[in-house]
């Protein structure tokens, strides 16, 4: 079976941020789960890379528009290829095989009727590249989608006659289960009944952008920029050229965010049912990331970089926590300490700690060897039943678009296997002489691991390769149908040890640096002499220093004062090696209250300063006297 999977173009105007990745990752869970399953996917992503706003972005740059977006694209693509997504081709609208299928659309258009000439007076927002009607219209001047100040433009234009399609658009989606979630498909339904008016599919007062094929000699139109955006899904498929791969088309599955909805679910079914073309299989409509309840923004300084935060805590945590965090199609609020939280309950706690306990059983009670016969599972029937039922549920979340419930699911799997740990008490088994129960058990948590890996293969494609790798099974669609369509088991088998697959993340030192923030944000009031002079700061120089077991932020230093000698545990373990800081001075706020981090004792604080992403020390310009106080 075929399945085409497609992203929404990015806009080039933008370097990618955590809601970009967010769909994209989307798209490639998705395509991974349909591989493993044995059907036959083509996913497409890429960047939109003209209209006004691209024209002015590449301007206010002293670029020309095609370097500035060659320049953009590439981070998309860099990204993409960071994070490992799975896709099989990435157009890019500025592509010449890309301009004429769209300029084949348009003669297409225009021959069965739909495109007229006329002028379009009305307000256009550059920055959504989006018209809109008066009736639409609820601050005066501002775009009703993104609340910018919108443009009053008068100019001849070409129409796409949408109003005609009005009712065909109107049986498709009441009869057909095509946008999820379904409220979505309410709010569409909705706009339509209020009387869609024909759309203004060409400018004439900028030129980056497709000039329409039959050009006339006193004006010059490009065609409008989600007209030419749409119509990627088909033209990367090889639509109006060799047609190539076109037959995926009928299977087509998209994802978008809910600020474009509109153009995906009226715009675009118009356009193919204009061109003769089948509709979209299924709108996947997802809501927005926000921080603080704020929409990401470049001028607020809010916007998240996925790589950043995949560097600090891993892709596939990362993955993992935005598929769970949010039921889709709803916000959700990106966070550090949720994440935080999200690593150490469900992949350290749950996950993590399933894994390593099973392993450390197989390896001391059986030297990583096990070997039973069949029968000796059915003494966990019942606990086998209640697997078999959760596993064979979980078609059903990813079929509804619903990943955070598919996961809720699956990890009901790994509480049930952990529950039978403390249930059954191996260790006590062990000592009583059942040694063959204590082994059927394990053969029984090994199944469920590789399951459960297989089950989360599409959400956490290199953690879940690992897992599998202990087991020596690799994520591939034969075995997905052996272990989780047949849900057959293995009864033989030898295992590799690991180290910890989900480390614990400390929350301390994040709680720490948020809480500063904010006190800094509350605090914008001065301070006089007398506030500074309560710190007491001074030199000393590091003695010793290493590592703090079990965290791979902070170091333990021991520290000379002169009089005193102190152990402060400080978070520079990502900066500098511990033997590089032996015999250098450093500032240290001295009068801090003692804490005690993942253990062991701090009496006092290291003074850094924070260049963008790396921490520095604060040191003397000539060595001075241990003790020696900063005024
Ligand atoms: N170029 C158009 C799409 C054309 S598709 C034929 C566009 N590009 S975009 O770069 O602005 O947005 C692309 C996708 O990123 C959209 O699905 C949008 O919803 C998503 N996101 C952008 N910011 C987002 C968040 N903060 N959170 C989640 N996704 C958001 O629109």
């Amino acid at each position: 079976m075929k399945s085409f999977i497609t992203t929404p173009i990015y806009y080039v105007n933008d370097i990618p941020h955590i809601g970009h990745a967010y769909t994209t990752l989307l798209a490639d869970m998705l395509k991974r789960y349909q591989k493993l399953k044995g059907m036959e996917v083509f996913m497409l992503t890429g960047t939109d890379e003209h209209g006004q706003k691209i024209e002015q972005s590449a301007k206010n740059k002293n670029q020309s528009p095609q370097d500035y977006v060659d320049s953009i694209s590439l981070k998309f693509k860099d990204l993409w290829t960071y994070f490992n997504i799975d896709y099989d081709r990435f157009i890019r609208t500025t592509e010449i095989k890309h301009k004429m299928s769209v300029q084949k659309a348009f003669e297409k258009m225009q021959a069965v009727g739909d495109i007229y000439k006329g002028e379009y007076e009305g307000h256009y927002c550059i920055s959504c590249e989006s018209y809109f009607t008066p009736s639409q219209i609820q601050i005066q001047g501002k775009c009703p989608d993104c609340g910018r100040e919108m443009q009053i433009i008068k100019e001849e234009s070409y129409f796409f006659a949408l109003s005609k399609y009005q009712d065909r658009l109107l049986e498709w989606l009441n009869n057909n289960d095509c946008i999820y979630p379904a409220f979505r498909k309410k709010e569409v339904i909705n706009f339509i009944e209020n009387g869609l008016s024909d759309l203004s599919i060409t400018r004439t007062s900028f030129e980056w952008g497709i000039p329409i094929p039959t050009q006339e000699k006193d004006s010059f139109h490009v065609i409008y920029v989600w007209l030419d955006a749409l119509l990627n899904y088909i033209s990367a498929l090889g639509w109006g050229d060799n047609e190539n791969n076109m037959e995926f088309w009928g299977e087509a599955h998209q994802f978008i965010g809910k600020d474009i909805l509109r153009f995906h679910a009226i715009y675009w079914p118009a356009f193919l049912m204009s061109l003769g073309l089948e509709l979209p299989k299924r709108l996947y409509v997802h809501g927005w990331w926000l921080i603080e309840g704020i929409k990401m923004s470049k001028s607020l300084g809010n916007v998240i970089n996925p790589k950043e935060i995949a560097e600090s805590f891993g892709k596939d945590c990362l993955r993992y926590f935005l598929m769970r965090e949010v039921s889709f199609g709803q916000d959700g609020d990106f966070s550090k300490l949720a994440l935080i939280n999200r690593i150490n309950s469900d992949l350290a706690n749950e996950l993590g700690n399933l894994l390593s306990r099973t392993l450390g059983m197989a390896e001391k009670y059986f030297t990583l060897k096990l070997n039973i016969n069949e029968q000796s599972l059915n003494e966990f029937s019942q606990e086998n039943t209640e697997f078999n039922k959760i596993l064979s549920s979980l078609d059903e979340w990813i079929d509804k678009m619903q990943p955070s419930r598919y996961l809720e699911e699956l990890w009901k799997v790994f509480g049930l296997a952990n529950m039978m740990v403390a249930r059954y008490e191996p260790w006590v088994l062990m000592k009583n002489g059942q040694s063959e129960r204590v082994q059927s058990l394990l053969v029984l948590l090994c199944n469920i691991l590789i399951k459960g890996a297989l089950a989360l293969y599409p959400i956490m494609p290199e953690k879940s390769a690992e897992i599998l790798d202990v087991f020596s099974i690799k994520p591939e669609s034969n075995m997905y149908d052996f272990f989780i369509t047949q849900n057959k088991f293995i009864l033989n088998l030898e295992l590799k040890k690991i180290g910890a697959i989900f480390p614990k993340v400390e929350i301390e030192i994040l709680q720490e640096e948020q809480k500063q923030e904010s006190n800094l944000k509350q605090q914008d009031q001065l301070i006089d002499i007398a506030d500074f002079k309560k710190l007491d700061i001074r030199i000393a120089t590091i003695l010793e220093a290493e590592y703090v077991s079990k965290s791979n932020k902070l170091l333990k230093l021991k520290l000379d004062f002169g009089m005193y000698q102190r152990q402060v545990i400080s978070g520079i373990a990502q900066h500098y090696l511990p033997d590089s800081l032996i015999g250098k001075q450093v500032c240290v706020l001295f009068n801090l209250k003692p804490v005690k981090l993942m253990g062991e004792m701090s009496e006092g604080m290291i003074l850094t300063a924070k260049d963008k992403d790396s921490l520095r020390l604060i040191m003397p310009e000539m060595p001075v006297q241990n003790g020696s106080v900063i005024s």
